[in-house]
């Protein structure tokens, strides 16, 4: 299956650019991301430039909203999540095989990356799962309502956040409301009243939620949500039960990012494991 609609030079671009931001030498656990911005001058620049300015443009709370109730789990049939990681990985068809590594290849590095540092199985699961719900763009969605980092609607965008000078264009800007620090949100009232900008994160905790501990769902939520886990902004909209799971997130992210250079994984030896460790929290199949 294709989706004609899938520009990899895209997706390949933004994780290269979050490497570049968040260089693993940099890495430290408490969050802190050194020296981030550099190394900027590269040809893959213009093609991330191009995604954060459509995405801070058009990721406003009304879109949010409606993404949320279109995509509510249910709409899209049921799959096992093995299917499903088969399914996501029809995404890279077309992809040039020395420039990129495969979705699935992605989710078992990181897996295994988690299963090698001796954590518990739902953290290894979590790993196997987080980008799962890419399966939007499978559904026909483009790419800046898919991934790229995420951020709050409904209030001041941080300019902690990629490239802050786009949220000029997003008509949520002028709304005095939703321009405040907190806008229609609690000061410290929690993340889960915040509508967070719509991609594979909200979708894939919608889908999942019934079935891993809350430790699991945060990181799957949240993962990218950098102005938070890497650049400490949004903590007024946080409690404090959000800080001590945000510790969670930050734990999860050098796996993500930091195994893409190991060696790719042998997908067939590593399928009974992994298989083994979906069925202890998943059924059969679930709702998507
Ligand atoms: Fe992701
Ligand atoms: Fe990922």
């Amino acid at each position: 299956m294709h989706d004609i609609n899938y520009n990899h030079g895209v997706e390949d671009a933004w994780e290269a650019d979050l490497e570049q931001r968040y260089p693993e030498t940099d890495y430290e656990p408490d969050g802190k991301a050194k020296d981030a911005f550099r190394n900027y001058d590269d040809p893959a620049r213009d093609t991330v430039r191009e995604f954060y300015r459509i995405n801070h443009e058009r990721q406003t709370l009304a879109l949010v909203k409606e993404k949320k109730a279109k995509f509510a789990p249910g709409q899209h049939g049921t799959m096992g999540i093995w299917e499903a990681m088969e399914f996501l990985d029809t995404l890279v068809d077309d992809s040039d095989p020395d420039t990129e590594m495969s979705q699935i290849q992605h989710l078992l590095q990181t897996a295994e990356g988690i299963r090698k540092d001796g954590h518990p199985d739902w953290f290894i699961l979590t790993g196997l799962i987080h980008d799962l719900g890419k399966v939007l763009c499978l559904y026909g969605e483009a790419q800046w309502a898919v991934v790229g980092d995420t951020f709050p609607v409904g209030c001041a965008f941080s300019d902690k956040i990629v490239y802050p000078e786009f949220f000029a264009e997003n008509p949520d800007t002028a709304n005095p409301k939703l321009t405040t620090e907190c806008g229609i949100y609690a000061r410290n009232g929690g993340l889960d009243q915040v509508h967070i900008s719509w991609g594979h994160d909200e979708y894939l905790y919608q889908v999942v939620k019934a079935h891993l501990p809350e430790e699991a769902l945060y990181m799957i939520r949240y993962h990218s949500f950098y102005a938070a886990h890497r650049e400490k902004a949004y903590d007024y909209l946080m409690n404090d039960h959000d800080r001590a799971m945000f510790r969670w997130v930050r734990a999860f992210n050098p796996y993500d990012l930091y195994t893409k250079s190991d060696a790719p994984p042998d997908i067939s030896a590593l399928r009974p494991y992994y298989e083994g460790l979906i069925q202890r929290f998943f059924p059969e199949t679930i709702a998507w």
